[in-house]
């Protein structure tokens, strides 16, 4: 469904994204994982338009979109959340999920309907009167959720929308995002929470300092002597391997 080949992408010096390649299959819901500063924001950024890529090309069933807009983009069905969740303050939460509804419903009437919809989806059906600037932070990680699949995407971004919740929060929204793909949307997403990944991902990228260093199912990447050594520093596999793991 969607190819992103040989990614680059500087900012001046700076090398975010280095020559990244990854592969999303339809109907799955593949991981993006990686240290801090790896680049997986950036990446987000170039495969929903955000960012121009310094080289490579974005390729959507086997379509080049590398030069075409965010909102060509969210058109043909890429949909994003964002790791800095900024909702419209002013607004109450069906309002804030109404705005991605009209993407595709241009009757005011229609597109409140469809958001009251991804609401209850998402659990936030309680809430739907209360101005988004009162929601818990797990209440405003379901919101941005809402909001992205307000747009009916085929490809849903997800950018850490764990991040920040406590365990039960986690339980509790692991089946809504299954429940989406379930649906029919694929998913690939950044996440930290290992826990969610293992459960969620079929297939997991990792990307360390801009560059892609594995790749494979959840099981087989955590046990990846290179993925342990970008996490854990250099020698980190070799010392885990000398004492078991339980010290390294
Ligand atoms: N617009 C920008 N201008 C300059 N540098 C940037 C810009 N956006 C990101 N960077 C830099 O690119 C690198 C990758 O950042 P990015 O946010 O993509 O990482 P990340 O993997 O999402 O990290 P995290 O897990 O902390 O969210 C960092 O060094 C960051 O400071
Ligand atoms: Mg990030």
């Amino acid at each position: 469904m969607l190819e992103i080949a040989d990614i680059t992408m500087r900012f001046g010096g700076l090398v975010a994204v280095d020559r990244a390649s990854l592969h999303v299959e339809k109907g799955s819901i593949t991981g993006l994982i990686g240290p801090n500063g790896a680049g997986k924001t950036t990446l987000f950024g170039v495969i929903a338009g955000f960012l121009k890529p310094t080289q490579g090309r974005v390729i959507w069933q086997s379509q080049d979109i590398t030069d075409l807009k965010p909102h060509q983009r969210a058109e043909l069905g890429i949909a994003r959340t964002f790791q800095i969740v900024q909702p419209f303050q002013g607004l109450n939460v069906l309002e804030n999920i109404t705005v991605g509804a009209y993407l595709r419903h241009h009757r005011a009437q229609d597109a409140i309907e469809k958001a009251r919809a991804v609401a209850i989806r998402v659990g936030l059906e309680k809430d739907i009167d209360l101005p988004a600037s009162s929601l818990t932070v797990a209440g405003r990680k379901r919101l941005e959720l809402a909001r992205a699949l307000a747009t009916e995407p085929k490809l849903l971004l997800l950018d850490e929308v764990l991040a920040g919740l406590n365990p039960s929060e986690i339980r509790d929204i692991i089946p809504v995002i299954r429940a989406i793909r379930d649906d029919g949307v694929t998913i690939l997403m950044i996440e930290h929470v290992m826990q969610a990944v293992m459960n969620l991902c079929e297939q997991v990228y990792v990307l360390a300092q801009g560059q892609m260093i594995a790749h494979g199912t959840p099981a087989s990447v955590c046990n990846d002597p290179a993925v342990i050594e970008a996490y854990l520093g250099k020698g980190a596999a070799a010392r885990m391997a000398q004492t078991g793991g339980a010290h390294a």
